[in-house]
């Protein structure tokens, strides 16, 4: 099969999938309008991915939870939904802009009690909650600069318990981690194996398929 059969048997089968637990949702859809009316770019994590986040979050039962890299708030609304009411999601995002639109989809999704977005470098804002102690978290997502994954990584690390997931977007990237060419995909690459051989965790690289192949690195703290 050639490269562009490949490609739309991937779309066909993501969109079985995503007809089938994905049905049309007005708040989502409103939420991704929005963004796009904005000018923010078409990253979001997709329906698909956004069910297997939410599924994951209601698995180990999670109340607080953590975000690094919100944009328009697509993914935020899907962990929020996963949360008890009295849940909490503290999200990340260095762009006050980026930030204005996902506390409006929130606030549309009537999710705002139970969603934080905080604006800053996730670095400093993470430093911050590890100095205010503001740990345990249930999940953490990192979604944010790819470069920042082994930063982010060493973060998350001091803010889980045994038994907390620490999840990673992008981690496949159309199989440019196989080998590297830039700074991306190196870092990618290297938030994989550390993940991979740590002792402290038990983990995966799920591969996931949308127009391309890409992946969620999925790891339970022990
Ligand atoms: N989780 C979102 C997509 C996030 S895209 C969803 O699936 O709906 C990545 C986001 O990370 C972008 O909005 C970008 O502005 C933000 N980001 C990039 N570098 C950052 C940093 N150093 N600190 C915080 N956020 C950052
Ligand atoms: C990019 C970032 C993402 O978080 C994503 O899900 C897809 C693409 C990017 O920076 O290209
Ligand atoms: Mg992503």
């Amino acid at each position: 099969m050639n490269t562009d059969d490949t490609r739309e048997l991937l779309r066909e089968i993501d969109t079985y999938v995503e007809d089938l637990f994905s049905p049309s949702d007005e708040i989502l859809e409103a939420a991704l309008r929005d963004s796009r009316r904005a000018g923010l770019p078409e990253i979001n994590v997709s329906p698909n991915e956004g069910r297997l986040l939410q599924l994951l979050v209601e698995m180990v039962g999670a109340r607080r939870m953590l975000e690094i890299g919100t944009l328009g708030g697509y993914s935020a609304i899907h962990f929020a939904r996963a949360l008890p009411e009295d849940g909490a999601l503290i999200s990340l995002e260095i762009d006050e802009h980026r930030a204005g639109v996902a506390r409006n989809n929130v606030e549309r999704a009537s999710l705002s009690q139970k969603v934080n977005i905080q604006v800053g470098d996730a670095h400093e804002l993470l430093s911050t909650l590890i100095e205010d102690d503001e740990g345990p978290f249930d999940v953490i997502f990192i979604d944010a600069d790819k470069e920042s994954y082994p930063d982010y990584l060493d973060a998350s690390l001091q803010l889980v318990r045994p038994g907390s997931l620490i999840l990673g977007d992008n981690t496949i990237r159309g199989g440019t981690v196989l080998n590297p060419q830039d700074a991306t995909a190196r870092a990618t690459r290297e938030f994989n194996e550390r993940i991979a051989r740590d002792p402290r965790l038990s983990s995966i690289v799920l591969p996931l398929i949308r127009e391309r192949i890409d992946g969620l690195t999925i790891a339970r703290a022990l």
